[in-house]
């Protein structure tokens, strides 16, 4: 058993003493927030390293994604999955959007771009697909839908910071795609998020929007909300960057590692890369085949916990099952089988840049002591 906690996940936290000279310079400035020179670096950094020509910084990703969804106007009903973090929905909800959940591939988790194009109906009015764990969707077959039926295409990618397909960002596919920069993800500002968008006339109004809606002194364009991000958190990011590909090579050393010792696992199933894109290893889900490994994953789960190792079971429940969303007619587990499937089986193993081998090979350890 290991002698200390093994989470799910660490933030990145470059070394304290690299902060204070942000620290002094925003002391200096006394500039805390609306736009400083900090969040300004790091809107720019960030388009650099990101490869997007766009970038609105916010308080967080969920907040992102609620305006993401104004700056769109979208009413009606929205395609999504229920395989995600409860954000995503929720986005929806507080938009007065009815969310019409659709199946997910069994493979890559992500949405099934036919089981939306089955969905549409006369209300639809966008797709809301999420990168789940950094995987891209298909990304032509959804702009293709989009462009068919005349939908907006919104990506929640809270998940694939850095991920490429073809050396392209994936954040550069549909009309807009959110981040989340929260405290668990590759990238973090504590809390924080942004918005990825391709024109400068829809940065102006999703800088607007986030920050009560004016435009100027004096001029309120819309009923905006206070989404902002400070200059504490645009400090820290700019600091997280210089760090951050060196903690990306990290998270697939591990990922390699656990992928090459489990792969005799009877019943213990990882999710491989694909074909010609650039990961962001966020997660690393398994899914565990009770009758072939011998032990369901609950069992698992509660066993890691009991060797100090704290798994999680992401994305369970489904969103489709909690109370607020199991009454939509979308939300029945007919309509989702693979979605109720894989949120039955998924469990998330320890990944994170600062992981150690030890760490890694207890977790090996206990999967394959556990084995039948
Ligand atoms: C898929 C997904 N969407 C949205 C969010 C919400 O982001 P935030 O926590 O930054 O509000 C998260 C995670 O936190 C997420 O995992």
């Amino acid at each position: 058993m290991s002698n200390e906690k093994i989470l799910v996940t660490q933030p990145l936290l470059p070394p304290l003493e690299e902060f204070i000279p942000y620290l002094e310079k925003i002391w200096e400035s006394k500039w805390l927030t609306n736009n400083g020179q900090f969040h300004q670096q790091l809107e720019q950094a960030l388009c650099t390293y990101l490869g997007v020509k766009h970038i609105c910084l916010f308080s967080n990703g969920t907040l992102a994604l609620i305006t993401a969804l104004q700056a769109l106007r979208i009413t009606g009903e929205v395609i999504t999955t229920p395989f995600s973090f409860v954000a995503t929905t929720h986005a929806l909800w507080w938009n007065n959007i009815k969310p019409v959940f659709a199946d997910i591939e069994p493979h890559t988790y992500n949405l099934d771009p036919e089981k939306v194009e089955a969905a549409i109906t006369p209300n639809t009015t966008a797709i809301m697909p999420v990168h789940v764990y950094g995987n891209p969707c298909k990304l032509e077959a959804f702009q293709q839908i989009a462009d068919t039926y005349n939908l907006k295409l919104i990506y929640d990618a809270a998940h694939a910071f850095g991920v490429e397909v073809n050396g392209q960002s994936v954040l550069n596919f549909g009309d807009l795609s959110v981040l989340s920069f929260h405290a668990t993800k590759v990238f973090n500002t504590f809390e924080g998020g942004a918005i990825v968008c391709h024109d400068e006339k829809m940065k102006r109004h999703i800088d607007d929007l986030k920050n009560f809606g004016f435009r100027g002194e004096t001029t309120v364009i819309a009923p905006g909300i206070n989404a902002k991000m400070n200059e504490l958190q645009a400090a820290f990011g700019l600091l997280q960057l210089k760090y951050i590909d060196e903690a990306r090579e990290k998270r697939k050393q591990i990922a390699e590692t656990y992928r090459e010792e489990l792969a005799g696992i009877k019943g213990i199933h990882c999710l491989n890369d694909l074909p010609n894109t650039k990961h962001a290893y966020s997660y690393f889900p398994i899914l565990v085949e009770e009758h072939e490994f011998g032990m369901s994953r609950d069992e698992l789960y509660a066993k890691l916990k009991e060797n100090n190792i704290f798994s999680r079971r992401y994305f369970y429940p489904l969103i489709s099952n909690f109370p607020t969303y199991r009454g939509l007619t979308s939300a029945n587990r007919d309509n989702l089988p693979v979605a109720n499937n894989i949120a039955e089986k998924v469990l998330c193993l320890p990944i994170y840049s600062s992981l150690s081998h030890k760490h890694v090979s207890e977790v090996i350890n206990i999967l394959k002591a556990s084995t039948k």
